[in-house]
């Protein structure tokens, strides 16, 4: 039985004892909800991979509580790594660094760094300070789904799976964190999030977006390759009202979802909307974008319109979610 209660001190408390007893917890933080489970035992990791439903190659993401936690998990600090803690922890910004020997290979899928963060969330923190240890969490989605905004959600993908959800309301940012690679000589970002390469660059970072895939390479970060964030329905993405308009001529209109801005609502639709934002920005879009997806695919919408943003700024982070959900190809991209 799967139970979701709301986050006070006493269900921090429980969900730290599951937690310390090798149990797995769903959890908010700023981004998206996590499904968490201690660094230090294999069974509780295994555990995550299979409510997940998550391919073993594709690693975790460690969660702190205090800086101090960082040192025994990395052999040593890499050039900026201080600075970024310093300016962006807590917050959306994952940081991968040379792993120790005391971080398990189950953790990080047998490479030889490790993705550490710490969560602007102060239930995320407190669970993670009573429970004492370090705590490994990926998205609380199913493995290919968007990932979870709303402890419903999670609800909606775990239900029967796990112990406990502890429900913290809807997340702020909407989107998964930064991860940024600082084992290499130029720092990369591996995926974009909240943490902009603006905001990298304004700190006197001069981070690149990794360029994905050559032929015949492995990914940096192998939670690259896989289809993600992907409902049942298609998604097609609109840059403008006037193409909205032209596209929904060639629909049949009882199927078609429609996520956007509230004044690109058709008057002549009779298709799902679901208004992304009130003014068109991009931060409020990407706040729900993942709910307004799941939404419009549960409402049995075969093919949903997706407001587009310029690639800049969250943009970058908000485009790359959105194109990956619009990816037609099965299995690995
Ligand atoms: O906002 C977030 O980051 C959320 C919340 C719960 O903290 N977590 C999250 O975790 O999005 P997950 O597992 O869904 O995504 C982690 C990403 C994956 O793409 C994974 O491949 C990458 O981080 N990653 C983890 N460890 C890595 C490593 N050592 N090197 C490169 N990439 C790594
Ligand atoms: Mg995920």
């Amino acid at each position: 039985m799967t139970e979701m209660l709301t986050a006070n001190t006493d269900t921090i408390e429980m969900a730290a004892k599951l937690l310390k007893n090798g149990e797995v917890v769903a959890f908010p933080t700023e981004t998206v909800y996590g499904l968490g489970g201690v660094i230090t035992t294999p069974s509780a990791i295994d555990k995550i991979f299979e409510a997940k439903g998550r391919p073993r190659d594709n690693p975790l993401i460690v969660h702190v509580s205090a800086k101090d936690q960082v040192v025994p998990l990395i052999k040593e600090f890499p050039k900026y790594a201080e600075v970024l803690m310093d300016k962006f922890w807590p917050g959306p910004l994952t940081l991968v660094m040379p792993a120790s020997d005391l971080v398990l290979d189950c953790i990080t899928a047998g490479l030889e760094s490790v993705a550490i963060r710490m969560p602007d969330n102060s239930v995320a923190l407190d669970l993670i300070s009573a429970t004492g240890v370090p705590v490994a969490a990926p998205s609380a989605n199913r493995s290919g789904f968007p990932s979870p905004t709303k402890a419903g959600h999670v609800l909606e993908d775990m239900k029967g799976r796990i112990p406990l959800i502890i429900d913290g309301g809807a997340t702020g940012f909407g989107l998964e964190s930064t991860v940024l690679d600082l084992t290499e000589e130029v720092p990369t970002v591996l995926r974009p999030g909240a943490i902009t390469l603006e905001m990298l660059w304004d700190a006197g970072v001069h981070a690149v977006l990794d360029s994905g895939l050559k032929p015949g390479e492995t990914p940096k970060s192998p939670g690259l390759k896989y289809r993600h964030y992907a409902p049942n329905a298609d998604v097609v993405i609109v840059m403008d009202k006037y193409e909205l308009a032209k596209k929904l001529e060639l629909c049949d209109n009882k199927e078609v979802g429609i996520l956007a801005q509230s004044d690109w609502k058709p008057t002549n639709s009779s298709g799902l909307f679901y208004p992304l934002s009130t003014s068109g920005s991009v931060e409020e879009s990407a706040a729900l974008l993942f709910d307004g997806l799941r939404v419009l695919d549960g409402g049995g919408a075969k093919v949903i319109f997706v407001q587009g943003f310029e690639d800049n700024g969250l943009g970058m982070a908000y485009m790359n979610r959105l194109k990956k959900a619009a990816y037609k190809g099965e299995g690995k991209i």
